[in-house]
């Protein structure tokens, strides 16, 4: 299965990725809010003021005049104050060092926010010089309290930041959700294509094998079909050719048992190791390996090929014994097939990490090209060469079955013109 991260650890990922993007976005538009409002509301008091200044510097009679909110002040140019629409003359200090009053005195419009004593508010000042015959006759000061825009902008942020924390946890659950969601139905999905892709291999492998043990089947068969008629039509009456082809027929009703025996062992293995029924027992390995060695005797004498067995006389394995010895009785029939005459075939046991038996010869070898294939059903390297010598192509599958029902591999390592050695590896402890 491809690997996939952790499903929690993806969820919240794209979650907080999602909330800080809308973080970011908020405050974003906090601070550019802030500046725009600020920015537009001081321009337009100023205007507004500015407006009001360029009234009242020509307008003589303030006093009669309510001015709400405005507060207007008139200072000499020596910075007396000779007229405040909020506050008593004889408690207003010199104003010549204000800096807005400066500006005047200097022949600019001066713009000052500061906080008011007198008033206890921010305000906003703008004073505008007037002249009279070409010199400073007094100096017009309007101002206003810009408490009320940091009154309205914080109830903006107020508004905007429940507004944002709202948007937060909205946005926050549905992503939250649709993630869950989303990521729930591409696992399933994934899952489902694992399966699917893993049900039509099984279904290949299927239909591969049943096409596989049909044409193992039928070659013996028509072969027995064939010599049996050839004996209706006649030949029995040759004794000499009657013996002749009822020894072909037993031989291919041999075969035929021994491929039949060989699925059943394969299917009976399978099934025990999917099942894990497989009962193991500990005992000592070698007495197995030894009767391994007996079965094949009279086949290796055939070709004087002896057979050498290193085994650590006290190792103890836990196993399923007859399965263990038909495992390597079918390495070493193969190791004594394709062994010369006179050479030697060895059963070596080796113990480090795990428990390795190696059935080593010194036949012609296998092709490297061949070696991926070998374990599979019915793989041989020469077909006709492998039948002829009773195989059934199924010996090394056999094998393999057995050492993966062990809990255990299977390997091989085979140099051409040198020999070859296949090794069942077993775990020491089975889990
Ligand atoms: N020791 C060996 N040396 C060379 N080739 C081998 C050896 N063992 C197995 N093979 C190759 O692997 C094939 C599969 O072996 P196996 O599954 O035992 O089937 P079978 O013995 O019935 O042919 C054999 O046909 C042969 O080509
Ligand atoms: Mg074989």
């Amino acid at each position: 299965m491809v690997p996939n991260p952790p499903k929690k650890t993806r969820i919240w990922t794209i979650f907080f990725t999602q909330l800080i993007i809308i973080v970011v976005t908020i405050i974003a538009v906090i601070l550019m809010a802030n500046q725009s409002f600020k920015s537009f509301y001081i321009d337009r008091t100023t205007n507004e003021l500015r407006s009001v200044a360029q009234l009242i510097s020509h307008s003589t009679q303030l006093e009669s005049h309510s001015f709400g909110r405005l507060r207007i002040t008139i200072i000499a140019p020596n910075g007396v104050v000779t007229f405040d629409s909020a506050e008593f003359l004889e408690n207003m200090e010199n104003h010549l060092h204000r800096p807005e009053v400066q500006s005047a005195i200097n022949g600019q419009e001066g713009i000052q926010t500061r906080y008011s004593d007198t008033l206890k508010e921010t305000m906003l000042y703008l004073t505008a010089p007037v002249y009279q015959d070409g010199t400073l006759a007094k100096i017009v000061r309007v101002s206003v309290p810009i408490t009320d825009i940091h009154k309205v902008l914080n109830r903006f942020y107020f508004n905007l930041s429940i507004g944002g924390l709202l948007i937060v946890i909205l946005s926050g659950s549905v992503t939250f959700f649709m993630s869950r969601r989303m990521i729930d139905a591409l696992q399933r999905r994934h899952e489902n294509e694992v399966l699917v892709s893993k049900l039509k291999k099984l279904e290949k492998m299927r239909k591969e094998f049943v096409g596989n043990v049909s044409h193992e089947l039928r070659t013996p068969i028509t072969l027995i079909k064939g010599f049996i008629e050839t004996l209706q039509d006649g030949a029995s009456e040759n004794p000499a050719d009657s013996k002749k082809f009822l020894g072909i027929i037993h031989t291919h009703s041999e075969r035929l048992t021994g491929i039949i025996d060989d699925l059943l062992t394969l299917s009976k293995i399978e099934m025990e190791e999917d099942n894990t029924t497989l009962e193991l027992i500990e005992v000592k390995l070698k007495p197995v390996l030894a009767r391994a060695i007996q079965i094949c005797t009279p086949k290796a004498s055939e070709k004087n090929v002896s057979l050498h067995l290193t085994c650590s006389a006290d190792l103890k394995i836990r196993m399923a014994p007859p399965l263990i010895e038909q495992a390597v009785v079918n390495l070493i029939d193969n190791a004594i097939k394709f062994s010369p005459k006179n050479s030697t075939v060895s059963c070596i046991v080796a113990q480090e990490k795990s428990i390795t038996i190696e059935v080593k010869d010194t036949g012609a070898g296998i092709e490297s090209e061949h070696l991926p294939r070998l374990f599979q059903r019915f793989y041989r390297v020469d077909n006709a060469r492998s039948r002829n010598q009773g195989g059934t192509g199924l010996g090394l599958a056999i094998v393999k079955h057995i050492a993966q029902a062990h809990g255990g591999s299977v390997r091989v390592k085979s140099t051409v013109g040198l020999g070859s050695s296949f090794f069942i590896e077993l775990p020491l402890q089975r889990i």
